[in-house]
């Protein structure tokens, strides 16, 4: 049996930061952000919104789009790498603002990826024969984002993404899900403080190691490699080509990693979703709140072949399959 998505639903936080803003902020302008990223503006969460306040909402929406009710959830799986806290998990969080009393919940943690990891996790358990898993992405970045340093700040904002997973009928559902990582590549995005290795301490916060550190240059040319990969070997694994393709949906990180990815693959881009300009990168939410916008835009029929291709720290890269 195959796993449908039943329902989409996303939140992002109402405060906008603007390339404008940045400027007041950093050594930037607006043009060089939107000529190296195709970012205009991002969400940013209001002091004391946390993780779980926006996947709660995004949730409560795909529920909705879904006609289910939170009782109705089996599972629940929330992709994050900017929880509420260290314990409990996110997920348990808003299982208890849902009231999804008979739902299992855990986070999964893969960064950029987790979303698209969650989703194959949710896809093996409908598998398996539960039936209603609610997935959710949901990250409050602007945490972790180090607002004195240029070359992070332009590129992440805060959002929440979620989807709800059912059994399939017929030839509609998640075809296949390809999950892939290189724990060589650890340190071309992290985070180093906060955990084990360097708890909390005043040193740490006074070497700012609770924010994100990037080698971009690198980066970039893993994400365009690995993307361009996972979407030949997932239509490949269905015999499937890239006329085929309806609609691309990519993580949102930079449009110039995009526009290189749908070059190689002699894909047009209005088969390519791209919301990066008001969202920025919002890690584990930008697939399901890209996905979200382009279901309520009717720009995914029933019917439509859609792939949904992330890459992120760990390096992680993960990409599915999905008829609509
Ligand atoms: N505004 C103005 N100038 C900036 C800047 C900013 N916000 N950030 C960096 N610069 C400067 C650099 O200091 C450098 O100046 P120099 O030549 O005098 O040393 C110059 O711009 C070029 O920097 P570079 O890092 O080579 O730029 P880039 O074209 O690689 O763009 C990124 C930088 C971060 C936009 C790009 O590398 C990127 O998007 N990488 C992928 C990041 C990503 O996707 N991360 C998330 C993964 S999930």
């Amino acid at each position: 049996m195959r796993a449908r998505i039943v329902g989409t639903g996303s939140y992002v936080p109402e405060r906008v930061l603007t390339n404008a803003d940045l400027e007041r902020m950093v050594a930037t302008s607006d043009t060089w952000i939107v000529e190296r990223t195709g970012i205009r503006e991002r969400r940013i969460a209001a002091p004391g919104e946390a993780c779980s306040d926006l996947g709660t909402k995004a949730a409560e929406r795909a529920l909705e789009a879904a006609g289910l009710t939170a009782a109705d959830l089996d599972l629940i799986l929330v992709a994050t790498c900017t929880g509420d806290s260290p314990l409990p998990s996110t997920a348990c969080l808003i299982q208890h603002r849902l009231g999804a009393v008979r739902a299992a919940a855990c986070d999964i943690s893969a960064a950029c990826c987790g979303f698209v990891y969650a989703l194959a996790v949710g896809e093996a358990y409908v598998k398996t024969g539960l039936r209603h898993i609610l997935v959710v992405g949901a990250e409050v970045m602007s945490v972790i984002t180090d607002w004195t340093d240029r070359s992070t700040c332009i590129l992440f904002g805060d959002g929440a993404g979620a989807v709800v997973l059912g059994p399939a009928d017929g030839d509609r559902g998640i075809l296949s899900s390809h999950l892939h990582s290189d724990g060589n590549l650890w340190d071309l995005i992290c985070v180093p403080g906060g955990g084990s290795r360097i708890p909390p301490s005043d040193k740490m916060l006074a070497d700012g190691l609770q924010y994100i550190k990037m080698k971009g240059n690198e980066t970039f040319k893993v994400a365009v490699k690995t993307l361009e990969e996972s979407a030949r070997e997932t239509l490949s694994a269905n015999h499937l080509s890239m006329d085929d393709l309806d609609l691309y949906v990519p993580h949102q990180a930079n449009a110039r990693i995009i526009k290189a990815v749908a070059d190689r693959l002699e894909l047009p881009m209005e088969k390519v979703v791209l919301n990066m300009d008001r969202y920025g990168n919002t890690s584990a939410a930008s697939i399901p709140l890209a996905l979200d916008e382009a279901v309520r835009a009717a720009r995914v029929k029933d019917g439509s072949l859609v792939m949904i291709a992330a890459f992120g720290s760990g390096l992680t890269w993960a990409s599915a399959l999905i008829r609509w």
